[in-house]
């Protein structure tokens, strides 16, 4: 049975340069999602690897990194019922030429690395990461 849940959510670099973010937030508020807290931020890459700790085995990661602090992001705590599942639904498959039609990724993003948003993938997760950037 889902719950109400809270989730983090991040609008990237790549979304942000294109002034996506308010068309970006309608999608979640139009799926009922509630915007708990919300801000504006520019981290450094060191706070990038922490973020992405689990990510730090993948080939991937030192780019991840350098992408995610390369501009302005806005973080959010997002809040519904099931927000965890519902949120990964909308914005779709990692990889923008593999989301579903109608998802965040499939609308805005251009490649997997820049697909536009993040959102948190299990409930300790969520936690962590809301901890992370909402410390009070
Ligand atoms: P995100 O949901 O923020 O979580 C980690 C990110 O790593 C992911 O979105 C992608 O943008 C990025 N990434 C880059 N390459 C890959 C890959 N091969 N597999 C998964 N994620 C990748």
């Amino acid at each position: 049975m889902s719950d109400v849940e809270q989730t983090l959510s991040i609008i990237k670099p790549d979304a942000v340069e294109r002034d996506l973010q308010n068309k970006i937030k309608d999608e979640f508020i139009k799926s009922g999602f509630t915007i708990i807290k919300e801000k504006k931020i520019h981290i450094t890459k060191i706070e990038a690897e922490e973020f992405y700790k689990v990510h730090q085995t993948k080939p991937f990661y030192n780019d991840l990194c350098e992408y995610l602090s390369s501009g302005p992001i806005f973080v959010m705590i997002l809040e519904k019922f099931n927000a965890i599942l519902d949120n990964r639904e909308l914005m779709g498959a990692t990889d923008p030429k593999k989301a579903d039609e109608g998802t965040i990724r499939k609308k805005y993003g251009v490649s997997i690395d820049k697909n536009s948003v993040h959102g948190s993938d299990s409930s300790e997760n969520a936690k962590k990461e809301i901890q992370f950037f909402f410390k009070d």
